[in-house]
């Protein structure tokens, strides 16, 4: 069995969020320290984790080599920031995405970190010049974005401050490949950063195609699931470009003209509300009513036909 890895990662706050990226590090072999204010928030959390783990290690899907005891046994809480981070190499921030809270645990963590632990965000939304300008320490800090759940979902954007020395996205990079996660760099910051500006160009058109009457709104998702997500679940768009014809300069000769045509007939971005909104949701909530009982019951059946579907429920959310 794999040892377990020098150093120790500190997980700051311990919802959804916190608790995935807590398994995720020990399931990579680091001990962990889950710090949050409230002391109830770390019980249930180590209880949801460790429930989690067995089950996971019960299905063949724990990550890591690591057992699921061992696993757990690396993690510990605590309510104490100072204590948290003593000895730390690495702080994963998870605290609810407010920027006034997450700027004063940052300008706290400045005063009391030494120079070589990277302080890390999962921010959905905040610019690092936004939460980090200022600090003692910005050379040490990045955006560390997941997808939710990161668990299952190995995407982590990279997005640095001007400020960031190149070796803190290095070393985060390494980590994050380290544990199993898919790690991207972004080398500046963007409203809405990489993946959520994909899925807004997706969602927006897709709102416009059904807000035009060209398709029902059964059928626009059916041309994802069953057609282009089916693709993009194994290679990116840029790649299947260049497999769709004989190379990418090809790809370009053959369909310049015709993708220029068809992004000219695009329309502004909608509004998401209204008649459309309407359309849309009664759509859904044929298939999924849209209350709690309904949207945990699919949840679930989709869990046990294996089919994760806590993921594919997750992406209205994924921020
Ligand atoms: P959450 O609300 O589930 O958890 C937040 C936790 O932070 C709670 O346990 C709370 O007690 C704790 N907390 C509050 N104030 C604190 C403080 N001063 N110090 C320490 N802990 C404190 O939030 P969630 O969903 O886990 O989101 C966390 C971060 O992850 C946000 O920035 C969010 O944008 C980002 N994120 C969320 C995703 C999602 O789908 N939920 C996906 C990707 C990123």
């Amino acid at each position: 069995m794999e040892p377990t890895q020098a150093g120790q990662v500190v997980v700051i706050g311990s919802g959804l969020i916190g608790r995935s990226w807590t398994m995720v590090f020990a399931g990579g072999g680091f001990r962990v320290k889950l710090y949050d204010i409230v002391q109830q928030q770390i019980t249930s959390a180590l209880e949801y984790i460790s429930k989690e783990m067995k089950e996971l290690e019960k299905s063949g899907m724990l990550k890591g080599t690591l057992n699921a005891e061992k696993q757990f046994s690396l993690i510990s809480g605590c309510t104490d920031l100072k204590t948290a981070v003593d000895g730390a190499m690495f702080i994963q921030e998870c605290t609810p995405e407010k920027l006034e809270l997450k700027k004063k645990i940052f300008g706290q963590l400045d005063l009391i970190v030494s120079n070589d632990v990277i302080l890390s965000s999962s921010t959905s939304t905040l610019l690092p010049t936004k939460l980090f300008t200022g600090l003692k320490h910005v050379k040490q800090c990045i955006v560390a974005h997941p997808v939710n759940p990161p668990y299952y979902v190995p995407l982590v954007e990279l997005v640095p401050h001007p400020e960031t020395e190149p070796s803190t996205v290095d070393k985060t990079h390494a980590l994050m490949k380290k544990i199993g996660q898919s790690p991207v760099k972004l080398t500046k910051e963007i409203d809405g950063f990489v993946l959520n500006r994909l899925q807004y160009a997706v969602i927006s058109e897709a709102w416009r195609l059904v807000g035009e009457g060209v398709i029902s709104p059964a059928d626009l998702d059916l041309v994802m699931s069953d057609g282009l997500g089916m693709r993009y679940a194994f290679i990116g768009p840029l790649e299947t470009m260049h497999l769709n014809a004989e190379g990418m300069t090809n790809y370009c000769e053959r369909y310049r003209e015709g993708m220029i045509h068809v992004l000219k007939t695009f329309g502004p971005v909608p509004d998401f509300s209204g008649e459309i909104e309407q359309q849309i949701s009664q759509a859904m909530s044929e298939k999924t009513p849209a209350d709690p009982e309904h949207l945990n019951a699919s949840q679930s059946t989709g869990r046990k036909s294996g089919r994760r579907r806590d993921i594919v429920l997750s992406l209205p959310h994924w921020k």
